[in-house]
Formats: structure tokens, C-alpha cells, sequence
């Protein structure tokens, strides 16, 4: 690598207002700075993430928040190689908000302008913590809107082995949250309770398992519940915290099953010591992370996951994918679509030669 590359990243798909600026040089990337502002409070009365209210949210804050990077990384925008903004997919009114600020950074400071996929950034996360995900690797991707294993051969090269049929992991985790009234966001709400109840108490379904590839679903369970919670009526504190520990134990055996079948898949790819990575909000769960980890041992495989703050969204990530697009010579130009829809494997056909919506060696 010629000389190190500075990348200011924006991170606007869901529900985070995010901006970090980070150098990637020969010794790895190096966060400078990582500013993460949470919607919570004002999506919390609705139980769930309210697009327009993400998107006026990100408009409010989404200024102080680079000033906030910038000023933590001690640069100015001239100072920078490039501008990465999250171009979808995601909730399209926030991916649009983030995408246009990094478009007018990028044109005011004559800067190259990079559109990350948010699943490339998640997909590379577990990079920023060190040197330990070495490509290619196994990657379980598990968040509130996306739940599948990637091949990850290098940047810019996936390959998707299996994906949720209906429900991501995340929302299967949020829903449960919602209809047990344990408040929003609903993964780590449900990981807590599940920490002081039962999970033998209900014989809950385990969809998929056994069954060959590694695809997931997770609707019978989730419907599951909701029958336990009728069947129930008035519920106490510890029915919930058994059903959360039942449900939790049911995910954690699926998550396993799958997991194995994605490994078989995996092996001739990489054929030695193989590498498991999990990244996405659902990963900073400690007890998949345990049974993943486990797994991986039991299978000679290492296990890798990012720490908890790169596991939910962040923008370090993408400051990460944008910087290492970058160096492959990509950028994007001004006219790139927020995407709501951006399958990973994706990322592929824009590295071809033949396909042309990131020019190489351009600048923005
Ligand atoms: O990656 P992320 O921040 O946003 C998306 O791109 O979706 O993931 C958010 C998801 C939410 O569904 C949240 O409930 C879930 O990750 N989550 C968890 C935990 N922490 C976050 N799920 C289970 N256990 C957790 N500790
Ligand atoms: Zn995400």
C-alpha cells in the first residue's frame, strides 16, 4: 500500500446516527475517531423503529455528529481521502439523508465519494478489531433486518451459502420483546430475562433443523410464542423471563444446526483451519457468541466476532468498507441511488470489469 487512506464514514440506515473517520494503512485500519447517536428515545413510545421519525431524527442530528468525528480524529475535511456513506440497504429516508451529506462533503472538498453496502461494513467489522479475520472466512450475519452466512473470500468478493425464508433474527428477537412488553430495542431486553428463567419450560419449535443447506426461519417459532402468551393470559415477570429463555435456547440450537451445515459448505472453500465470524446486532448476544464459539472449537475452526460497539451499527464499518474500496482503486459517482434493496453478493458484479457503477480510479 502507498501511502495510508483517511476515510470519513456515515452510517445512516436504521436507526444509529453514526460518523467515525479512520486510516487504513499497511499495519491495518485504525479507528481515529467513532461517534454513535442512538434513536431509542424517540422510537421507544412506538415499540419499534418509525421510518419518518429515523429520518427527521438523522436530519436533527446527523451535522454534529461528523463535526463531532472530525473534531475526535483532531482533521479537517481537506485532510481526508475519501467520504463513505452508506447507499442502502436499508430504511430508504435515513439511507437518503446520510448518502446526500456524504455526496455534498465529498463535492465541497473535491473528495471521492464512496456508497457502501451497510452489510459490506458489517461484513468486514470484525477487521477494525485486529488481525484476526484474515479472508477468506465463514461469516454469519445476523441483524434486525438480514440473517445469512457469507462466504467472505476478500473485498468485494461474497458469497451468500444460506438466508433467512421470513423473519430476520433481530426482528424475531425485537417481536418477541414486543409482544412480552419488555420495551425496545427488544434483542438485549430479551437476553436479559432470559438470563433468570427456565428454558426448559416451554417445548418451543426448531424450524429447519436437521434439514440440509442453511437457511433459516424463524416464523413458527415466533408463532410459537405468541400462542404461549395467549394460552398464558396474565403474564408474570417469570413466565416471561422462561419464555425468554425458552426462545432463547430454541434460537441457539437452530442457530447451531445451521451454523454446521454452512461450516460443511465452507470447508472445501478454505480446507484447513477455518475461520467463523459473526457480526450484526444479534452478535453481541453473549450466549449465541458462546455457542458459536464452542461450535468453532468443536469443529477446528477459530471464532471471531467484533466487540459489542462494531456489532450494532456503527460507521466505523463503513468508514472500513469505503476505505478498503479505496485502496482497490473503486469510488462512486455523485449520481449513486440510495438503495433500499442492495443484496451483498452484489458487491461481486461491481468489482467486474464489464459492470460499471463504481469507476475505477475516479474521482468523485
Ligand atoms: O446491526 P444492527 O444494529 O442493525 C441492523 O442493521 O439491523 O442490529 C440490530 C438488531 C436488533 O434487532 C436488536 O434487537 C438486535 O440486533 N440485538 C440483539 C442484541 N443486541 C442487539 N439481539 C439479541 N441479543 C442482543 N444482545
Ligand atoms: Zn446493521
Amino acid at each position: 500500500m502507498e501511502k495510508p487512506l483517511t476515510v470519513l464514514g456515515i452510517e445512516t440506515s436504521c436507526d444509529e446516527t453514526a460518523a467515525a473517520v479512520l486510516r487504513l494503512d499497511e499495519s491495518g485500519p485504525r479507528v481515529l475517531s467513532d461517534i454513535v447517536l442512538g434513536q431509542a428515545a424517540q422510537h421507544a413510545p412506538y415499540k419499534g423503529v418509525v421510518p419518518e421519525i429515523a429520518a427527521r431524527a438523522h436530519v436533527e442530528g446527523l451535522d454534529g455528529v461528523i463535526a463531532a468525528a472530525m473534531r475526535g480524529a483532531n482533521l479537517g475535511f481537506a485532510d481526508l481521502d475519501g467520504v463513505a456513506a452508506t447507499a442502502g440497504p436499508g430504511l430508504i429516508g435515513g439511507v437518503m439523508v446520510g448518502l446526500l451529506a456524504g455526496k455534498a462533503i465529498a463535492l465541497a472538498h473535491d473528495k471521492p465519494l464512496i456508497a457502501v453496502n451497510h452489510l459490506e461494513g458489517h461484513a468486514l467489522s470484525p477487521r477494525l478489531a485486529g488481525p484476526g479475520a484474515t479472508f477468506p472466512y465463514l461469516l454469519l450475519l445476523v441483524s434486525g433486518g438480514h440473517c445469512q452466512f457469507i462466504a467472505v473470500h476478500e473485498v468485494g468478493i461474497y458469497r451468500r451459502y444460506g438466508s433467512t425464508m421470513d423473519d430476520a433474527l433481530g426482528e424475531a428477537f425485537d417481536k418477541l420483546a414486543k409482544l412480552l412488553e419488555l420495551g425496545f430495542p427488544g434483542g438485549p431486553l430479551v437476553e436479559k430475562a432470559a438470563q433468570t428463567g427456565d428454558s426448559t419450560r416451554f417445548a418451543l419449535p426448531r424450524p429447519l433443523l436437521g434439514r440440509e443447506g442453511c437457511d433459516f426461519s424463524f416464523a413458527g417459532l415466533k408463532t410459537a410464542c405468541a400462542r404461549e402468551v395467549e394460552r398464558l393470559g396474565a403474564l408474570t415477570q417469570q413466565d416471561k423471563a422462561d419464555l425468554c429463555a425458552s426462545f432463547q435456547a430454541a434460537v441457539l440450537d437452530i442457530v447451531a444446526d445451521r451454523t454446521r451445515n454452512a461450516m460443511r459448505l465452507f470447508d472445501p472453500v478454505w480446507g484447513a483451519k477455518g475461520r467463523l465470524v459473526a457480526a450484526g446486532g444479534v452478535a453481541a448476544n453473549a450466549a449465541i457468541r458462546a455457542r458459536l464459539e464452542a461450535l468453532a472449537a468443536e469443529r477446528g475452526y477459530d471464532f471471531i466476532a467484533p466487540p459489542l460497539r462494531w456489532c450494532t451499527d456503527n460507521a466505523a464499518m463503513i468508514a472500513l468498507a469505503g476505505a478498503e474500496r479505496l485502496r482497490l482503486g473503486f469510488s462512486d459517482d455523485l449520481s449513486f441511488p440510495a438503495r433500499p434493496r442492495w443484496p451483498l453478493d452484489d458487491e461481486a458484479v461491481r468489482l467486474r470489469p464489464s459492470h460499471k457503477p463504481g469507476r475505477k480510479g475516479a474521482k468523485a
